[in-house]
C-alpha cells in the first residue's frame, strides 16, 4: 500500500529532497518542552528526536519493482544467508571477556584495568562512540523492516529477506554486548552517561532517508557497514598501537563482521544491478546527493547540543572515521558494481553514472579546501563520557 506522509507533495523517486533545517538546539526543545501548557505535546516532545528530521518521503518504489524482490527470494537464500555464520560456532561476547564463574576473575579484571589505564582519553571518546552506534540496534533492525518488498512482515516470516534480517541483527547484537562490557569493566567512561545517551538515541531513531525504498535501503547499508568495518579497524589498530592486545582482537573481531555484512549488501545491490540498471543507478545517486547519514547522526547526551559533530571530530583527527573515508567508501563501491562499464543506460541513468563516477575526487578536493580554510587552533571539549574531561577536537 503506498502511503505517503499526508503534508507530503508526491516527490518522484530517487530525486534529491529539499532540506527543511532547524536551528532547535535539543536543549532548547527540552527546556521548551517543560515549561510548555499543552501536556500532550510535552510528553511528545520529550521523545522525539532532538533535531528535527528531513522531510520526510515514504514508499517511493513503485509497486511493480517490490516483485523483484519476490522472484529474488531463492537467490537471497543461496546468496545472503549463505554468508551467516552458524550459532553454535560464531564467537560470543564472553569468549573475550573475563570469566565471572572463574577463581581467576578479579585477576582478569585487574589485568585488563592495567592494559587500559593509560589508554588516551581521545580513543576512548571514539571507542564510546562506536559502543552507542552499535547499542542503537533496534532502530537499525526498524530501519529495514521499513522496506517494502523484503520487511518482516509477522516477526517470523520465513522469507529469504527476512530470515536475513534477524540473522543480521542477531550477529549485530554482539558487538554492542562485547564493546559495553569491556567497557564498563576499564573503569574509565561514565557508564550512566553513556547509557543515557544510549536510551536518547534509541529514542531518537535516524533519518537515513531511504523512503521504504530497498534500493535505496540497501545501497545505505551497503555503504554503513564497510564504514563501520573501517571505524572497526582502526579502533583495532590504534588499541595494538596502546598495547592492549585483547581490545585489539575484540575491536578486530567486530571489523571482521562488518566485513561479511559489507558483502551480504553489496552483493544485493550488484545483482539489482543486474536486474534494473537504470533505477540502481538513480538510487545511488539519489543517495549520494543526499549524503549518506551516519546511523547515529541524532545521538545526545541530555549536555551536549552537538554531541555527534564533536564525536565525528575526534574520529576525524584521530583517524578512525574521516572524511577521506567516505570518498574511498564511495569510489570503493563504484568499483565493487563497476559501475564506469555499465551501458544501455537511460539519459537520466547516464547522468546519475557520471554523477557517481566522478564524485569521489570531487568531494576529496572539497575536503582539502575545507580543511586548508580550517584554523589550526585546538579546541578543547568535555564529553560526558569521560566525566567531562577536555578532549581536543
Ligand atoms: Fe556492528
Ligand atoms: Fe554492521
Amino acid at each position: 500500500m503506498a502511503l505517503r506522509t499526508n503534508f507530503q507533495p508526491k516527490l518522484s523517486p530517487f530525486l534529491s529532497n529539499p532540506v527543511k533545517k532547524d536551528p532547535r538546539s535539543p536543549l532548547v526543545s527540552v527546556a521548551s518542552t517543560v515549561r510548555s501548557s499543552n501536556r500532550v505535546d510535552s510528553s511528545k516532545k520529550l521523545f522525539t528526536p532532538p533535531r528535527e528530521v528531513h522531510v520526510q518521503v515514504t514508499h517511493s518504489l513503485p509497486p511493480q519493482k517490490i516483485e523483484i524482490f519476490k522472484s529474488l527470494e531463492d537467490w537471497a537464500e543461496n546468496n545472503l544467508l549463505a554468508l551467516l555464520k552458524p550459532v553454535h560456532t560464531n564467537w560470543q561476547p564472553q569468549d573475550f571477556l573475563p570469566e565471572p564463574s572463574s577463581e581467576g576473575f578479579y585477576d582478569e579484571v585487574k589485568d585488563l584495568r592495567e592494559r587500559t589505564k593509560e589508554i588516551p582519553d581521545d580513543y576512548f571518546v571514539c571507542l564510546v562512540g562506536d559502543m552507542i552506534t552499535e547499542e542503537a540496534l533496534p532502530t537499525y533492525q526498524t530501519m529495514l523492516n521499513t522496506l517494502d518488498g523484503v520487511r518482516d512482515e509477522t516477526g517470523a516470516s520465513l522469507t529469504s529477506w527476512a530470515v536475513w534480517t534477524r540473522a543480521w541483527t542477531a550477529e549485530e547484537n554482539r558487538h554492542g554486548d562485547l564493546l559495553n562490557k569491556y567497557l564498563y569493566l576499564t573503569g574509565r567512561v561514565d557508564m550512566r552517561q553513556i547509557e543515557k545517551t544510549i536510551q536518547y538515541l534509541i529514542g531518537s531513531g535516524m533519518d537515513p532517508r531511504t523512503e521504504n525504498n530497498p534500493y535505496l535501503g540497501f545501497i545505505y547499508t551497503s555503504f554503513q557497514e564497510r564504514a563501520t568495518f573501517i571505524s572497526h579497524g582502526n579502533t583495532a589498530n590504534h588499541a595494538r598501537q596502546y598495547g592492549d592486545l585483547r581490545l585489539a582482537q575484540i575491536c578486530g573481531t567486530i571489523a571482521a563482521d562488518e566485513k561479511r555484512h559489507e558483502a551480504a549488501y553489496t552483493k544485493i545491490v550488484e545483482k539489482l544491478f543486474e536486474v534494473d540498471p537504470d533505477d540502481t543507478m538513480l538510487a545511488f545517486a539519489d543517495m549520494m546527493r543526499k549524503k549518506i547519514s551516519m546511523p547515529a547522526h541524532l545521538m545526545y547526551d541530555g549536555r551536549d547540543d552537538n554531541l555527534f559533530g564533536n564525536f565525528s571530530a575526534v574520529a576525524q583527527r584521530l583517524g578512525v572515521y574521516t572524511a577521506k573515508d567516505y570518498a574511498d567508501i564511495l569510489e570503493h563501491l563504484v568499483g565493487r558494481w563497476k559501475l564506469e562499464g555499465i551501458l544501455g543506460l537511460s539519459g537520466e541513468g547516464k547522468r546519475a553514472q557520471d554523477f557517481v563516477c566522478t564524485l569521489a575526487p570531487r568531494i576529496r578536493r572539497l575536503e582539502e579546501r575545507a580543511e586548508s580554510r580550517k584554523t589550526k587552533r585546538a579546541e578543547m571539549m568535555p564529553f560526558s563520557w569521560i566525566f567531562d574531561r577536555k578532549v581536543q577536537l
